[in-house]
């Protein structure tokens, strides 16, 4: 396979044309970023941690019959992917009061959800990532009601499969995001990554946050947080 021009480049990837036109080359860059942008830091190793745990992740939902846009891990950094349209809403699961829902609602960080819940934002960086409602949706025609109920249903069984392989990790998995995209045949497809970046991780033992809070609150290193993370997945991968 090779690698051809950048398509685009986001926050945390870089995303190159291949000779495939169904294909796409990530490569995870070392660029933290948190609220909307607004914080910003170089942290060297991120985007191969990143990488590492995504392909993980990714590898174990395949085992679950859970599909996604991961094809292979290239190296350190890098991924194929099959290239799907993304649909611009990032569908949030939440397992346990944390971040933006409990500032909204004034529940306790770290307090348990009655039951899992999903939230959609507006993937859109100048409105700040908005949180939606299912007639937001609509009306902005951002995907139809068919595809929302499917998006819904996806992020569940995604939630039920995660939050016990973490809990076989001792890590509680109190939220994570979620982006899908389309296939040219017009079927939904789970894509981007899922990481620490996009997750918040909390040791079961000691609550301690193993996740991107680190950098967004200034609690230590980064890179010590995610590496405990793959060191614990590859524990499993190797056992
Ligand atoms: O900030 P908030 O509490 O809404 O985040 C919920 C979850 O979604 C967290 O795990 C966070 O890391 C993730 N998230 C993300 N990208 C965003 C917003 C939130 O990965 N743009």
């Amino acid at each position: 396979m090779e690698k051809r021009e950048l398509l685009y480049e986001g926050k945390a990837k870089q995303i190159y044309a291949t000779d495939n036109s169904e294909i796409v080359w990530v490569e995870y860059k070392d660029s933290a970023t948190a609220f909307n942008g607004e914080k910003k830091s170089e942290i060297a190793g991120k985007g191969k941690l990143n990488n590492q745990i995504t392909s993980l992740l990714f590898s174990k939902l395949a085992q679950e019959n859970i599909p996604s846009h991961f094809i292979e891990m290239l190296s350190d950094r890098e991924q194929l992917v099959k290239k799907v349209s993304i649909i611009p809403l990032e569908v949030v699961v939440r397992n346990t009061a944390a971040g933006s829902f409990s500032k909204r609602t004034g529940i306790k960080e770290g307090q348990p959800l009655k039951k899992a819940l999903t939230e959609f934002y507006y993937k859109d960086d100048e409105l700040g990532d908005p949180l939606l409602t299912e007639d937001h949706i609509e009306e902005l025609e951002l995907a139809s009601k068919e595809d929302v109920a499917i998006l819904k249903e996806k992020a569940q069984e995604i939630n039920t499969v995660l939050t016990s392989f973490f809990k076989e990790l001792d890590i509680r998995l109190i939220d994570f995001k979620l982006e899908f995209g389309k296939t040219p045949n017009g079927d939904i497809l789970l894509a981007d990554e899922i990481s620490p970046d996009t997750c918040r991780l909390w040791d079961a033992a000691t609550n301690e946050k193993l996740d991107k809070d680190v950098f967004r609150r200034d609690l230590g290193s980064l890179t010590d947080a995610y590496e405990k993370i793959l060191a614990k997945l590859e524990g499993i991968q190797h056992a």
